[in-house]
C-alpha cells in the first residue's frame, strides 16, 4: 500500500495530531487488545509529555486499557539508564498513565544482550497472532536516523532485514552499543505503521526516501514498506525538500 504523508507546522503540532490519531486508531480498533511497539530515541518523548498533558485530555480519552505495550528496540542499558528507551517511556509516560503493570512489556536491557533477544522474541510469539509465520504487531511506532536506520537496523547491518528471527542483537555503528531490535520481516508485517520524524537533520534522509532513489537503497528503512497501512508523520523541518 502507498504511504500516506502527513506534513505539520512544526513537532508540537505533529505531536498533537499524532496522538489524536492514536487516540482514534486506539479506540476504534476491532479488538480488545492492540498490541503497539513504541519507538525510542528522542521523538517518542515529545509525544508523550503530549499524551499526557492535562489540557489536551488524551490521558481521559484515550482507552488505554485495551494496549499492550512493546517496543521496536532498546538499548543495552538498564532502565534507570538516561539512555534507556523504556525508561524514557516509563519517566514520561507510562508513570502518568492508569495502566497495569502486565500491559507493559519492557526489553531488559540489563540482561546479557543474545539471552534477552531470545526471551523477547518467545514472549512476542506467544502473545501477538501471526501472519505467514511473523507475529503481526496492530501498531509499530518508528523514528528514523540521521544515517537511515530504523528500529537498531542500520545501514552497515543490512542482514537484520531478511533475518529468520524475530529479535536480533544490534551494535551501534559509531557508539558500539548493543541493542536488541525487532527484525525486518516483524517489522514489514505490522499491520500499521506510523513513522514520526521531525527536524531540519531529517530533511536530506526524507527527500531521499520520499523520491526512493538510489542513494535511499542504503538506507534500512526504505526496506520497510510492507505494512497494510503505512503512515509518515513529519514536519515542515524535516518536510522542506519534499515541498
Ligand atoms: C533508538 C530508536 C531509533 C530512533 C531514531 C530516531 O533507540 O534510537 O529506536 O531508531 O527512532 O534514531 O531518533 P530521534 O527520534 O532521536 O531522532
Amino acid at each position: 500500500m502507498k504511504p500516506n504523508w502527513h506534513v505539520f507546522e512544526n513537532q508540537k503540532e505533529l505531536a498533537k495530531s499524532f496522538a489524536a490519531w492514536f487516540q482514534n486508531f486506539i479506540n476504534n480498533y476491532p479488538s480488545d487488545i492492540v498490541h503497539v511497539a513504541l519507538s525510542g530515541g528522542n521523538t517518542p518523548i515529545k509525544l508523550y509529555q503530549t499524551l499526557t498533558t492535562i489540557s489536551y485530555n488524551f490521558l481521559n480519552d484515550i482507552q488505554w486499557e485495551k494496549i499492550f505495550f512493546f517496543w521496536g528496540d532498546e538499548r543495552c542499558v538498564s532502565p534507570s539508564d538516561p539512555q534507556s528507551n523504556y525508561g524514557a517511556a516509563f519517566e514520561y509516560l507510562f508513570s502518568r498513565l492508569p495502566i497495569e503493570t502486565d500491559q507493559v512489556f519492557r526489553i531488559k536491557g540489563e540482561e546479557k544482550p543474545a539471552v534477552e533477544a531470545y526471551r523477547y522474541s518467545q514472549l512476542i510469539k506467544h502473545l501477538l497472532p501471526k501472519k505467514s509465520d511473523f507475529p503481526q504487531f496492530d501498531l509499530i511506532i518508528l523514528g528514523v536516523g540521521d544515517d537511515g536506520h530504523t528500529a537498531s537496523i542500520f545501514p552497515n547491518q543490512m542482514q537484520l532485514l531478511h533475518s529468520e528471527n524475530i529479535c536480533e542483537v544490534a551494535t551501534h555503528p559509531v557508539l558500539g552499543q548493543h541493542r536488541i531490535t525487532l527484525t525486518g520481516p516483524v517489522l514489514n508485517h505490522a499491520k500499521n505503521l506510523a513513522f514520526l520524524v521531525s527536524g531540519n537533520n531529517k530533511k536530506n534522509i526524507l527527500a531521499d526516501i520520499y523520491q526512493q532513489n538510489k542513494q535511499s537503497k542504503k538506507y534500512p528503512v526504505s526496506f520497510i514498506n510492507q505494512a497494510e497501512q503505512t503512515h509518515w508523520f513529519i514536519d515542515k523541518n524535516a518536510a522542506q525538500l519534499l515541498l
